[in-house]
């Protein structure tokens, strides 16, 4: 028997990259995806759909069993914290480091320190490793100007080539941790369509040895 299968994507920088990893699984979507309001599309196999739903989103989904299998940031899965979830391929796109950053030439407080991220649970985790004292902003953008701005001592961001912390008067400290996109797995959807999922990502993951 063939079950149905449900992709969540993340729509963003990583979409375009995704979508000829699935090609070469035989998965390529039928609508123009630019062009279209619908979030759920048809693909050019029968028994698979995607859906295109915001990066942070795609974990709760699979996690849900929303969808089968997922692609997002490690990044992503880090501050979602994984539960229910297989992550059995790193996709090997949109490379980068999650690092905390703050303004050039000034050294970090040596107390407690106010921190500004988008990634409040992973920031957490790691100053509490580091045994430093830290209160924690929630910001969901922009986190560059809260330095700037009085908001906090440090962010903790993505950083890829360093321009916008450079461009906004902030340097790089210490690194978190290297990010790149994984495909994700519902680990019910897992057992109960083995077949199906285990030809996907084997599929998948020849398409991102070509490209090492
Ligand atoms: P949301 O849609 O919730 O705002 P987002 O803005 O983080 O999420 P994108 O900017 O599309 O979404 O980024 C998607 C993923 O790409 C991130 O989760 C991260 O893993 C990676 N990424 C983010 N910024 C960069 C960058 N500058 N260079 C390379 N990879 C990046
Ligand atoms: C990401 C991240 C940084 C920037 C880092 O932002 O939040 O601001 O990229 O890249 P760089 O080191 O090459 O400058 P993005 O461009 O995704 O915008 P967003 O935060 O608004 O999603």
């Amino acid at each position: 028997m063939t079950d149905s299968i449900t992709i969540a994507l993340s729509k963003g920088r990583i979409l375009e990259e995704t979508l000829p990893l699935l090609a070469e699984a035989g998965i390529e979507l039928i609508d123009d995806i630019k062009k279209s309001r619908k979030l759920v599309f048809p693909t050019s196999d029968p028994n698979v759909r995607v859906l295109i739903l915001r990066a942070t989103d795609v974990p709760t989904y699979v996690q849900y069993g929303g969808a089968d299998l997922g692609v997002t940031g490690k990044d992503v899965l880090m501050e979602h914290g994984g539960e229910g979830l297989y992550e059995p391929l790193d996709l090997n796109i949109a490379r980068c480091r999650l690092m905390t950053a703050g303004p050039v030439g000034e050294t970090p407080p040596t107390g407690r320190i106010r921190v500004a991220t988008k990634f409040v649970n992973m920031a957490r985790r790691y100053y509490a490793a580091q045994g430093r004292q830290a209160d924690f902003i929630k910001l969901y953008g922009a986190m560059e100007l809260a330095p700037i701005l009085g908001l906090a001592d440090e962010i903790v961001d993505i950083v890829d080539t360093g321009n916008t912390l450079k461009a906004n008067g902030l340097e790089a400290r210490e690194l978190i941790d290297h990010i790149s996109t994984r495909l994700v797995v519902n680990r019910a959807s897992m057992k109960m369509k083995h077949q199906q999922i285990n030809h996907i990502i084997e599929k998948m993951a020849a398409a991102v040895d070509r490209r090492r």
